[in-house]
């Protein structure tokens, strides 16, 4: 079932009708959504831990994401991204989390799958393509293999956007305010500091 903002809580009715809080939530979107910077915004607001799925990556492999994309090819950065997330959803989850995923990993038929045993929350961040790609620009710091010219990164984008279509909430950010966006994402799973 699809929610978007101000739909009910996510989390599991028990057999007595109440709702669990969820504790593992990942953010999932194309590259420019803003996973990341919400992810800690969110952590933050919630006394949470935040992480980057990406950053697992590059401290497993030691080694940068495009490093691993000129070294070893994308079939390889996604073996080490699939391996990244069930070491992730292997760990206890006591306190929550929020988890930024990186912009081809719910696209993966095997990560989707993972997530969806898991019964983990997914979030998908969504945003204009062209927003996007200028968020992509101004991020200049961040290596970005995939994001070549407009024109394959709006094909791609295409391509990419029923998959994250299929994530159980959708929380708009095109004008990107990350502390705002983050309270919404709150909002629409019925998150508060206290969970
Ligand atoms: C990718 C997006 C990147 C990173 C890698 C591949 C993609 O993450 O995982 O470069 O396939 O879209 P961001 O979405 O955080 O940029």
């Amino acid at each position: 079932m699809k929610h978007t903002l101000g739909s009910r809580p996510a989390g599991n009715a028990s057999a007595h009708g109440s709702v669990s809080v969820p504790r593992l939530v990942f953010l999932v979107g194309f590259m420019g959504a803003g996973k990341s910077s919400v992810g800690r915004a969110l952590a933050q607001q919630l006394g949470w831990k935040f992480e980057d799925l990406d950053e697992r990556i590059v401290s497993r492999e030691q080694r940068p994401v495009e490093r691993i994309f000129r070294d070893s090819g994308e079939s390889e950065f996604r073996r080490a991204e699939h391996s990244a997330l069930r070491a992730v959803l292997s760990e206890p989850d006591a306190g929550g989390r929020i988890v930024a995923l990186g912009g081809g990993a719910f696209v993966q038929a095997e990560n989707a799958a993972l997530l969806a045993q898991a019964s983990a929350v997914t979030v998908f961040l969504d945003a204009p393509v062209e927003v996007l790609f200028r968020r992509c620009l101004q991020e200049q710091q961040v290596e970005r293999p995939l994001r070549k010219s407009e024109e394959e990164f709006r094909k791609l984008y295409v391509t990419r956007r029923p998959y994250y279509s299929k994530a159980a909430f959708r929380v708009e950010t095109g004008d990107l305010d990350v502390v705002a966006v983050a309270g919404q994402v709150a909002r629409t799973l019925g998150l508060r500091a206290s969970d």
